[in-house]
C-alpha cells in the first residue's frame, strides 16, 4: 500500500511545468555538488510481441499500426521538455526498459536514439542498457545499438523448454534463435550480456529449470537474474484462475543451495535480493550487496528522469514521480503522459536512502552513507534518534562499518524500517491512506480472502530474486561504471551446503 510504486497512493496529479521546475532545483543541486552526480536516464517502451501468459511487467501488444510511431514521437515530446532544465548535466546510466524495446522498428529506435543524443549529454563511459526479447534482436537493430553505444544487454530467456515457450505464449522464441543471437553479441565484447531465467513457472520441471540454467551459464554471460514466478494479478496465469492458490516461489527457496553450487562450479557467484532465507546462503554477501546498493536502476538515492508511460522518476531533493502505468486501454500519445509525483527534500532522502536500504539488503553502510550525502549518519538528529532507540531494544546492530537489523524475518524488517519514514513523509502518508482508504476496502472486498495471501506470496516471492555473477565481474570495475566501488569478493562467496546431485544430463549439459 504504501510504496512509492506501487498504485499511487500517495503521488499526486501533478502539472508539467512543476516537474519541470523540479527537475531545475535538481540540476542546481547536483552542480552545486549537494546531490549525488550520477543521473539515470530511462525509456519505458511497452510494447511486445505477445503477452507471455506469466509476465507481470508494464506492457501492451501494439492495438494499431501507428502504435510505434505514436508512442515514439510521444517520448520524443517529453525529451524536449526536459532538455532545458538538464542542460549540462551528464548522464551517467541510459536504460531502455518494458515492455520489450528491442521490438522497437530500426527507423523508430535510430531516430529515438539520435533525439535523446541532440537533448542529453551522455557520458563518454556511461551504461548504455537495452532489455531484449531474443526473438526480437535483428542482425539491423543490433547494429544500431551497437552505433549508439551499447554496452551492457540482458536478454529475457524465462525458459529454453520448446513446450513450455508455447503453453506460455511467448512467441517467435527458440534455443537456436537465443544461441545464435548470443554469438551475434559475442562479436561485440564490449557489450556485457545478462540472461533473466525463471522459475516456479506453470509447467517447469525442477530438472527443466535446471537444465536451462546450466546451458545458459556454459555461453559465460555477465550474469543470470533469476526470478521466481510471481503471480500477481495483472498476470494472465493468475487472471485464468490456475496459479493463485500455489506456492510458485517455493521453488527457488528450494532449489537455492543447488543453484548456487551450480554456480559455484561454473565460476559465478549469487546473491539474494530481499533474502530471507534464515541459514548460511547468505553469510559472506555483503559486498555484493554494497555493490549493488551502488549500482542499483533506482539509485537508491540517485536521480532518475524516466520517460514514457509506467517510468518512475527521482528528481534527488525535490520529487519523486511517476507516469501513468501502461494498462489495457489504448495508450493516449497526445503530449506527455500524465504525472503522479511526491516532494522529496534532503532529508527526506536521507531517510529513504536508509528505507530503502534496510529493506532491500537489511543493512546499509555509514561510509557509503557519507559519500552520497557528505554527511555522518550518526549526525542527522532524526535518523541518529531512531538507531540509538532501535539498538537499545536490540532490534539493530551498530559497527563503524555497518549498520544492520539482525532480524531474518522479513515481515519484521518492513515494519522496522517505517521508524525511518521521515516526517513529512508520514504525514504525507496519513492524507493519502484517508482519502484512498476506501478504495483499498473495495479493493480488498473485489478480491476477497485472496488479497491478504497474495500480498504476502508477493513480498515473498520477490524476496528470493537471485542473481548470479560472473567471477571477474563482481569487485571490479566494470568499463561503464562509475558508481561501482572497489569492494572484491572471495570466489568462495556463498558457502556450499549439502553435497548436491544433480542428475547426469543435467551435468553433462549442454
Ligand atoms: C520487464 S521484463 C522484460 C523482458 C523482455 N520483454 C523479455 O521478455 O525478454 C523483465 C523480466 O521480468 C521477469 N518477469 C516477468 N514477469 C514475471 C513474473 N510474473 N514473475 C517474476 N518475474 C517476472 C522476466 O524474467 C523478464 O525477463
Ligand atoms: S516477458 Fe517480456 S515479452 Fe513477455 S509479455 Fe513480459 S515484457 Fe513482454
Amino acid at each position: 500500500m504504501d510504496s512509492p510504486h506501487h498504485e499511487f497512493t500517495y503521488f499526486k496529479p501533478t502539472a508539467a511545468s512543476d516537474i519541470v521546475a523540479a527537475w531545475e532545483r535538481t540540476a542546481h543541486l547536483i552542480r552545486e555538488r549537494k546531490a549525488p552526480k550520477n543521473i539515470t536516464l530511462y525509456v519505458h517502451w511497452p510494447y511486445c510481441v505477445s503477452q507471455c501468459t506469466f509476465c507481470f511487467c508494464d506492457m501492451q501488444v501494439p492495438r494499431s499500426a501507428g502504435a510505434f510511431s505514436q508512442y515514439a514521437a510521444m517520448l520524443k515530446r517529453e525529451m524536449d521538455l526536459f532538455r532545458a532544465p538538464l542542460r549540462g548535466i551528464q548522464f551517467s546510466r541510459v536504460w531502455f526498459g518494458g515492455g520489450t524495446p528491442t521490438f522497437m522498428p530500426d527507423g523508430e529506435l535510430n531516430d529515438l536514439l539520435n533525439h535523446l543524443r541532440s537533448c542529453f549529454s551522455i557520458a563518454p563511459k556511461a551504461e548504455i542498457y537495452f532489455e531484449a526479447a531474443p526473438s526480437t534482436l535483428t542482425t539491423s537493430k543490433l547494429a544500431i545499438l551497437i552505433k549508439h553505444g551499447l554496452n551492457h544487454i540482458t536478454m529475457g530467456v524465462q525458459t529454453l523448454d520448446k513446450e513450455l515457450l508455447t503453453q506460455l505464449d511467448r512467441r517467435g522464441q527458440t534455443s537456436v534463435g537465443v544461441g545464435r543471437i548470443y554469438r551475434m553479441l559475442q562479436d561485440h565484447p564490449r557489450v556485457i550480456t545478462d540472461f533473466d531465467l525463471m522459475v516456479g513457472l506453470e509447467g517447469q520441471t525442477e530438472d527443466s529449470f535446471l537444465k536451462d540454467f546450466v546451458r545458459l551459464l556454459a555461453l559465460r554471460p555477465g550474469m543470470v537474474h533469476i526470478y521466481p514466478f510471481d503471480p500477481r494479478p495483472g498476470t494472465l496465469s493468475f487472471q485464468s484462475g490456475t496459479v493463485a492458490q500455489d506456492r510458485l516461489y517455493d521453488k527457488l527457496r528450494i532449489l537455492s543451495r543447488t543453484v548456487s553450487a551450480v554456480a559455484r562450479r561454473f565460476g559465478y557467484q549469487t546473491a539474494l535480493m530481499y533474502q530471507d532465507i534464515g541459514d548460511d546462503l547468505n553469510r559472506d554477501v555483503e559486498p555484493v550487496v554494497l555493490e549493488l546498493q551502488n549500482r542499483s536502476l533506482q539509485g537508491f538515492g540517485e536521480s532518475v528522469l524516466g520517460l514514457g508511460y509506467s517510468a518512475i522518476s527521482h528528481a534527488f531533493g525535490s520529487c519523486q514521480y511517476q507516469h501513468q502505468r501502461v494498462g489495457q486501454d489504448p495508450l493516449n500519445t497526445d503530449g506527455v503522459p500524465p504525472f503522479l509525483s511526491m516532494p522529496m527534500d534532503r532529508l527526506d532522502e536521507m531517510h529513504g536512502y536508509i528505507v530503502r536500504n534496510l529493506t532491500r539488503y537489511g543493512a546499509f553502510y555509514p561510509a557509503a552513507f557519507h559519500e552520497f550525502f557528505g554527511e555522518d549518519v550518526l549526525n542527522i538528529p532524526s535518523i541518529r534518534t531512531q538507531l540509538l532507540n532501535l539498538r537499545a531494544s536490540g532490534q539493530l546492530e551498530i559497527s563503524d562499518k555497518r549498520i544492520w537489523l539482525p532480524t531474518r524475518d522479513l515481515m519484521e524488517r518492513l515494519v522496522l524500517v517505517k521508524h525511518f519514514y521521515s516526517s513529512s513523509l508520514k504525514r504525507t502518508l496519513i492524507r493519502a491512506n484517508r482519502e484512498n482508504y476506501q478504495r483499498f476496502l473495495y479493493n480488498c472486498a473485489k478480491a476477497g480472502d485472496q488479497i491478504s495471501e497474495e500480498v504476502a506470496d508477493r513480498i515473498l516471492s520477490r524476496s528470493l530474486l537471485m542473481l548470479c555473477t560472473r567471477n571477474d565481474l563482481v569487485g571490479g570495475r566494470s568499463a561503464w561504471d562509475d558508481t561501482a566501488t572497489n569492494g572484491t569478493v572471495s570466489s568462495e562467496t556463498i558457502n556450499g551446503g549439502p553435497v548436491i546431485s544433480l542428475r547426469d544430463d543435467i551435468r553433462n549439459s549442454p
